[in-house]
């Protein structure tokens, strides 16, 4: 297809999932209003200003995007890659799950789960209904619905964000040969590792989250295409199976704000020493009221809307001081519509 035309393309998808997201926000939270209002009034409206910002920064977003599989960082069909079969599978599930968020919403449930479930072993800051979430990360149910509601959530934008991971990545890998290899800390379903692997099919790739259920998706995504099927261990980010200097480089994708400060910091430091010096460590987050103050309204309802008990904090927490603390240097940071980077290299002597 000729680049034009791909770009229409991709642009006319991104503004289907756009659309989609934004009519199952409207319709679903109008059937919520009548069948079990909310207690409290939980959020406080976008102004105009705001809204048209918003619009601008994912439309960047977007065009980043664009560039960045142009310029050959990742192929252009990474730019389409949607699992279809899951959408088709479990988009009714998703529907069919809300009134029971809802219900823990209004009524402030925010650690139950089933009987069933297997608590036993995790950190207690880990088990929380995380965005009111059935059984939060640890079902099967909430692992085959999680990509659904997150591409919802940020209407399509989830994987551009990821891929904003990709180019700092690529960069920081250039001395390490072609066979590098790379951890995924809190890999979830597998979304970041799968565009690692297309972006670098003779990469080494890890992955380790705590949630047995998250891992067991990723497994099965993952095997579904061709590729080496990266290594998934369920581990907690916070003491790493593997020995020091081990990874050329680590990545971290939307797992800081779920982490209480203590915790944060343990991971950076976890990531540091499993990191080989000159290695890389990306971390992409949300953005945080240091540097977006603009979207203030949006950072606070966040955590008011979807269960987030760590975000307040997270929002105003400076990762560039806790990665110098921890020994990391050459710090950068980019802003990408609704996400924050942080790029940090371990020093070749220490
Ligand atoms: C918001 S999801 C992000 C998942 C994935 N990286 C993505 O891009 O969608 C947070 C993930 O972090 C995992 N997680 C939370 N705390 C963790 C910890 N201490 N160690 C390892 N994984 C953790 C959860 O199980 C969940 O899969």
């Amino acid at each position: 297809m000729p680049d034009t035309l791909t770009k229409l393309a991709y642009q006319t998808f991104q503004q289907g999932k756009s659309y989609f997201g934004l009519t199952h926000k409207t319709l679903s939270s109008q059937v919520m209003r009548v069948v079990n209002p909310p207690k409290e009034a939980q959020v406080q409206e976008l102004d105009l200003e705001t809204l048209q910002l918003f619009q601008r920064r994912m439309s960047d977003l977007l065009e980043c995007d664009w560039q960045d599989a142009e310029a050959g960082v990742y192929p252009k069909e990474l730019l389409f890659d949607n699992p279809w079969s899951d959408f088709f599978q479990f988009y009714p599930l998703v529907c069919l799950d809300l009134p029971k968020i809802w219900d823990r919403a209004n009524m402030k449930e925010q650690q139950s789960f089933d009987q069933d479930i297997d608590t036993a072993g995790y950190p207690k800051y880990y088990l929380q209904n995380f965005h009111h979430q059935t059984n939060g990360y640890l079902s099967d149910l909430s692992a085959n619905l999680y990509d659904l509601q997150v591409e919802i959530l940020f209407n399509g934008t989830a994987d551009p964000m990821r891929r904003r991971i990709l180019a700092p990545l690529k960069t920081g890998l250039a001395g390490a040969g072609d066979k590098p290899k790379i951890l995924d800390v809190a890999c979830g379903t597998g979304r970041t590792l799968s565009m690692m692997r297309d972006t670098l099919p003779k990469a080494s790739l890890y992955g380790v989250d705590l949630s047995p259920a998250y891992l067991r998706k990723a497994n099965e995504t993952l095997a579904a295409k061709p590729g080496v099927l990266p290594q998934l261990i369920q581990a907690n980010g916070e003491s790493l199976p593997f020995v020091d200097n081990y990874f050329d480089a680590v990545v971290s994708v939307f797992l800081f704000h779920e982490l209480p400060a203590v915790a944060r910091q343990n991971v950076i430091n976890e990531a540091h020493r499993v990191v080989k010096p000159g290695g890389t460590l990306v971390i992409c987050d949300s953005i945080q009221m240091l540097d977006s103050p603009e979207f203030e309204v949006a950072m606070k309802n966040f955590p008011a809307m979807f269960h987030e008990p760590y975000y307040r904090h997270y929002v105003t927490d400076d990762l560039n001081q806790r990665l110098a603390e921890a020994g990391f240097e050459h710090v950068s940071n980019q802003i990408h519509f609704m996400s924050k980077y942080w790029v940090a290299r371990k020093p070749l002597a220490e």
